[in-house]
C-alpha cells in the first residue's frame, strides 16, 4: 500500500477567512422599504453575515425587455454593506419574467408528450432556446456591469437549482441542439447506429436529421438514446452555467462563483459541474418525519464535500423548520436545525444559509419556514436561529481544515442514468437504495466516507465501495483494478460492471472491466419477488438472510467463498467471495445482504470496522473530525432522543461551552460538542 496522500487543503477563500458564514436567501422585492431596515437590524441580531440577493428578481430588474432597473438592488446592497452583511449576488435566470414567454413563446419548455409548459411558476424555460440564452446572458452581463462592483458583493450565485423542475426539454429547438450534440459525439450516422444498437427493432437511421429526443413512445425507448439525451441535457445546462460564470468573472475575477446543488440529484453530473465552480454549495431539506434523515443528510454532505476535493463548500439552503412541498410538512423539533447545521459543518461546510430570511406573506412558498417566521421574534424557531448565529461567531474560522476519510463510495452519474431504466431485470432497484444500503453501516459505525468518481485517483483510501456500478468504462475499470492491485480493498455489490459507455452489455460472465476483481463467475441474475428472502450461510456456519436480488454465480479457483446461498433454487451458489489481487483484495457481494450480513463483510475490512467506542455510546451518535494546520476539531452530535455519554478521542476545549473536556462528554438529545485541540 503506497503512503496515503492527504487532500490538499482547499484554497482559503477570503469569504470564509473570519468565520463560518451564516444567512440565507433574502428577497427584499417582496417587502416595502421600511421592512428592509428592520431586516438588517434583525439580521445583525441573528449574526447573519451573508445573504443571497436577487435570485428571483428578474421581472423587477428588467420590468420590460431591455429596460434595466437596478436602483432598488443597489439600495439594498448599500444597506447590507453598511451593516457589514456580505452579499451573495444571484443571477435571476431560473425565473424568466412574463414578457419573455409572451414575446418568445419558444422559450417555454416542452415535456415528452409535446405539452408546452406555461409561465406563472419558475424554471419555465428551455435551456437550448437561443432567445432564452441571449436574454439570460444579457441580464447577467447587466448585473456584472451595474451591480457586481459593489463592495458588499462577496460571492456570485448563478441561477437556482439548475434542472430542478424541468430537467429535460423535448421541444424542436432541443431536438436540433441534441442532433448537433450527436454529430459532435459520433461524427457520422453509422457510428451513432452502432452505438445505439439500432439494428434492434428496426431503428436504423439514415441521417442525423431523423433523430429525435426520446419523446413518448408506445413501448420501451432505445436505452442508448435515453442515456445520450441525459448526457446532452446535462451538458446544455452546464454550458449555460459556464456562460454566466464567465460573464461575472470577466468583471470580478476576484469574486468566487457557485451554483446551488441538491445533493444526489440524478439529472446533473455534479462531478463535472463542481470542476467549473470556485466553491460547491448545496440545498438540503431532510424530512423531519423520516427516521433515516440523519443518515441521508450525512451522505448528502459527504457527497457534496467530495465532488471536487480541492474546493471548499457550504450549505446554500436549508429550512429553519418546515418546508411546504411535501404532502405533510412536519416541523423540525427543537434542536434539530442546530444538530443538522453542525452535521454539515463537521463534514466540511464553511457556511450555513437558509431558504429564506423572512417568511413570505404571499406566493407559493408562504407556508415554508424561514429564519424570521410570520410570528417574528416571538416564534420559538427565531430563538434557535439567533442562538446558532451567536455560536458560529464564537467558533472562529474553520476554513482550510479538511475532513479525512479512509473509505470512499464510488458513484457515477452516467451509470446512474443507465441503470434505472424500465427494461432492466428489476426497474425498482434504484441507485439511491443501493447507496443507502452500503452507506448506512458506515454512518452507524462512524466511518467517515468520501464519494469518488470511478475514474479519479483512489490511492489515498484504504477501502472503496461500489454500490451497483452498472456502467463502467474501460478506463474506469482499469483505475479500480489498479487501485486494488496497489494494495487497496474494494467491496463490490451485485449489478456492477454490466454495461459499457454505449450501454451495451459486457459479454458474460458479468463484470466487464471489473472481472479481475470478482472471484466467481456471475453467470446470471435474478431479482427476488417482493418480500422473499433467501438464507445465506457463512464460512463459520452462521446464517443471515438476503432479499431483493441474487446473482447466480459459479465458483472459481482464484476466489475464496465467504458465504453461499443456503435456501431456494440457487442454494450452494457462492454469494460473498473474496479475491486477492496484487497487493490488495476485492470482496464481491452478490445479493442484498441484510444489515447483519453486510456488517460481516465490513468486519473483514479494517478500514470499515469503525470505532468500537462510538458504537458503545449508543445509536444516533455522529463523530467527524476536521483538521489542518496543527489544529483539530472533533464534532460529536447526538441525533437520538436520549441523553448520551460519548467518549472523546483525546482531551481538548469544548468550544460551545468554552470548557476543557476529557474522557467523555455528556450530550443532551440533539446535543452537539465541538472539541478543539492544538
Ligand atoms: C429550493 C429552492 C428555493 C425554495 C426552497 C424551498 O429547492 O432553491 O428557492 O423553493 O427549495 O424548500
Amino acid at each position: 500500500m503506497p503512503t496515503r496522500e492527504h487532500h490538499a487543503p482547499p484554497p482559503k477563500l477570503p469569504l470564509f477567512a473570519r468565520k463560518v458564514r451564516y444567512g440565507g436567501d433574502y428577497n427584499p422585492e417582496q417587502w416595502p422599504r421600511e421592512t428592509w431596515r428592520e431586516d438588517v437590524r434583525l439580521m445583525r441580531e441573528a449574526g447573519v453575515d451573508l445573504v443571497t440577493v436577487g435570485v428571483f428578481s428578474w421581472s423587477r430588474l428588467e420590468p420590460e425587455e431591455g429596460e434595466l432597473d437596478v436602483s432598488w438592488l443597489l439600495e439594498v446592497l448599500d444597506l447590507l454593506g453598511a451593516a457589514g452583511i456580505g452579499v451573495d449576488l444571484a443571477t435571476p435566470t431560473a425565473a424568466p419574467p412574463p414578457w419573455m414567454a409572451a414575446r418568445y413563446p419558444e422559450t417555454l419548455p416542452v415535456d415528452e408528450r409535446g405539452t408546452r409548459y406555461s409561465g406563472g411558476s419558475r424554471q419555465h424555460f428551455c435551456v437550448s432556446s437561443p432567445a432564452y440564452r441571449r436574454l439570460a446572458l444579457r441580464i447577467v452581463e447587466a448585473l456584472a456591469r451595474e451591480v457586481a462592483g459593489h463592495d458588499a458583493v462577496e460571492l456570485f450565485h448563478i441561477h437556482n437549482e439548475y434542472a430542478c423542475h424541468v430537467p429535460r426539454c423535448y421541444c424542436d429547438l432541443s431536438a436540433a441542439a441534441f442532433r448537433a450534440w450527436l454529430v459532435r459525439r459520433y461524427g457520422d450516422v453509422d457510428a451513432l447506429n452502432e452505438a445505439w444498437g439500432t439494428s434492434f427493432w428496426s431503428q436504423r437511421y439514415s441521417s442525423f436529421d431523423e433523430v429525435q429526443p426520446p419523446r413518448a413512445t408506445p413501448a420501451f425507448q432505445n436505452p442508448t438514446q435515453v442515456l445520450d439525451f441525459a448526457r446532452f441535457s446535462n451538458d446544455e445546462f452546464l454550458e449555460e452555467c459556464r456562460d454566466e460564470a464567465e460573464a461575472l468573472h470577466r468583471v470580478r475575477p476576484d469574486v468566487p462563483v457557485t451554483t446551488n446543488f441538491m445533493g444526489a440529484f440524478k439529472p446533473l453530473d455534479y462531478f463535472a459541474w463542481a470542476r467549473e465552480l470556485d466553491l460547491v454549495s448545496t440545498d438540503n431539506y431532510p424530512d423531519p418525519a423520516d427516521p433515516d434523515s440523519p443518515m441521508l443528510s450525512a451522505f448528502h454532505y459527504d457527497l457534496i464535500r467530495s465532488l471536487d476535493k480541492s474546493k471548499p463548500w457550504m450549505v446554500m439552503e436549508q429550512a429553519a423548520s418546515r418546508v411546504n412541498w411535501r404532502r405533510r410538512n412536519v416541523a423540525k423539533v427543537p434542536g434539530e436545525m442546530r444538530a443538522t447545521s453542525y452535521q454539515a459543518i463537521a463534514r466540511g461546510a464553511d457556511g450555513i444559509l437558509f431558504f429564506q430570511w423572512r417568511a413570505s406573506r404571499f406566493g407559493a412558498e408562504r407556508f415554508h419556514s424561514a429564519m424570521l417566521p410570520h410570528s417574528g421574534e416571538a416564534a420559538p424557531s427565531w430563538r434557535e436561529v439567533v442562538g446558532l448565529g451567536r455560536e458560529l461567531a464564537s467558533l472562529g474560522p474553520l476554513a482550510g481544515t479538511t475532513v479525512e476519510a479512509d473509505a470512499a463510495l464510488v458513484l457515477s452519474w452516467p451509470s446512474w442514468w443507465a441503470m434505472e431504466e424500465p427494461g432492466s431485470p428489476a426497474a425498482d432497484v434504484t441507485l439511491a437504495d443501493q447507496v443507502a444500503w452500503m452507506y448506512r453501516p458506515l454512518y452507524e459505525r462512524g466511518v467517515t466516507t468520501d464519494v469518488c468518481h470511478p475514474g479519479e485517483p483512489l490511492e489515498r483510501y484504504r477501502a472503496v465501495l461500489l454500490p451497483s456500478l452498472y456502467l463502467v468504462t474501460e478506463e474506469e475499470g482499469a483505475n479500480l483494478v489498479a487501485y486494488v492491485r496497489q494494495g487497496g480493498t474494494a467491496v463490490i455489490s451485485f449489478w456492477s460492471g454490466i454495461a459499457d459507455e454505449r450501454h451495451h452489455v459486457h459479454p458474460g460472465p458479468y463484470g466487464g472491466p471489473l472481472r479481475p476483481l470478482i472471484g466467481c463467475d456471475v453467470l446470471d441474475v435474478t431479482p427476488l419477488p417482493t418480500g422473499d428472502e433467501v438464507e445465506v450461510e457463512w464460512d463459520d456456519g452462521r446464517r443471515t438472510v438476503a432479499d431483493l436480488w441474487v446473482d447466480i454465480a459459479a465458483d472459481r479457483d482464484d476466489g475464496t467463498v465467504l458465504a453461499r446461498l443456503a435456501s431456494g433454487p440457487w442454494s450452494g451458489r457462492p454469494v460473498v467471495v473474496s479475491r486477492g489481487v496484487g497487493d490488495g483484495k476485492a470482496l464481491y457481494v452478490g445479493a442484498r445482504l441484510d444489515a447483519l450480513g453486510l456488517g460481516r463483510v465490513y468486519d473483514r475490512v479494517p478500514a470499515l470496522r469503525g470505532a468500537e467506542t462510538l458504537a458503545a455510546a449508543g445509536p444516533g451518535v455522529e463523530r467527524v473530525v476536521r483538521s489542518g494546520g496543527g489544529v483539530s476539531y472533533e464534532f460529536v452530535i447526538n441525533r437520538s432522543g436520549e441523553q448520551l455519554e460519548v467518549p472523546l478521542a483525546t482531551p481538548g476545549t469544548e468550544l460551545l461551552s468554552g470548557k476543557p473536556v476529557a474522557g467523555t462528554v455528556r450530550l443532551e438529545p440533539k446535543g452537539v460538542a465541538v472539541v478543539r485541540r492544538g
